[in-house]
């Protein structure tokens, strides 16, 4: 089985559509890998729907390295793609570099982070140290702060035209390839023509040259929220709750075991 890599993803745009799952873990990432998903993202979104934490800004180094180890035990085709978490790249470029490295060691082919000029820096050393960098603007949950809550990004013009300033940049610096979160579809659209790096989209619309969805929204592993352009491909959560009352019963009854 041929092995998906940055080259392959670039190669990819005006081709055929990039899929883009997130894993956490090495079942998951197992039956991701034996799929046909291009790229397996070990999001940060890992802090809100594997770790319980309230947003990706309490995610750390040591937690994104033993999800990454345990992705790449279970993935030998996809592309493995680690996120950067808060604060591992914004302490100089010594520091991006060698936290860049470190996910690499733990079998990432490739990092991801997010911002735009601001990052770009960071972005041209991460690469020229021969560690791919995926780039991420629009709604970058890290700023959640910042933005006063996960809300739909480059709704004005201004923010639009910064935006696409911002993926150019990205481009020029090095990143292979650019998510675009909760923007626009029309935006999207004109940053997805606008530089010839792909576009990945999640809230961006059908325009991106490829989509990412967090695997437990997709699934269904939550009742209380998903948000709102995310399809659920299946009902985890109903699924567990019914297997483990069945499961209750049956040993409650001494139908379990025969
Ligand atoms: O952390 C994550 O899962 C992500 C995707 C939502 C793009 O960054």
């Amino acid at each position: 089985m041929k092995k998906t890599t940055t080259k392959t993803i670039r190669e990819m745009k005006n081709s055929k559509k990039i899929t883009v799952l997130t894993a956490y873990d090495y079942p998951t990432a197992k039956i991701i890998d034996e799929s046909d998903c291009d790229i397996i993202l070990v999001g940060d979104s890992l802090g809100n729907v594997v770790l319980g934490y309230p947003n990706t800004t309490y995610v750390t180094m040591e937690d994104m390295l033993h999800h990454t180890k345990a992705v790449a035990r279970g993935a030998n085709r996809a592309l493995i793609v680690a996120d950067m978490p808060f604060l591992s790249y914004h302490l100089g470029e010594y520091k991006a570099i060698e936290n860049a490295g470190l996910l690499i060691q733990a079998g990432a082919g490739a990092v991801k982070l997010e911002g735009g000029e601001c990052v770009a820096p960071i972005v041209r050393a991460i690469t020229n140290a021969g560690i791919p960098v995926m780039g991420h603007l629009g709604l970058t949950p890290q700023s959640v702060n910042q933005f006063g809550g996960h809300l739909m990004q480059g709704k004005t013009e201004e923010q639009a035209k910064i935006l696409i300033e911002d993926a150019k940049i990205l481009e020029e610096s090095g990143a292979f390839a650019v998510v675009l979160e909760c923007i626009p579809p029309k935006l999207a659209a004109k940053i997805t023509e606008s530089i010839s790096i792909p576009t990945i989209g999640i809230g961006a619309g059908p325009y991106c040259d490829g989509q990412v969805l967090v695997l437990h929204d997709m699934l269904g592993f939550y009742d209380d929220f998903t948000p709102s352009f995310v399809k659920k491909y299946a009902n985890i959560n109903n699924d567990i709750k019914q297997a483990v009352s069945q499961y209750i019963d049956e040993v409650q009854n001494g139908e379990y075991p025969k």
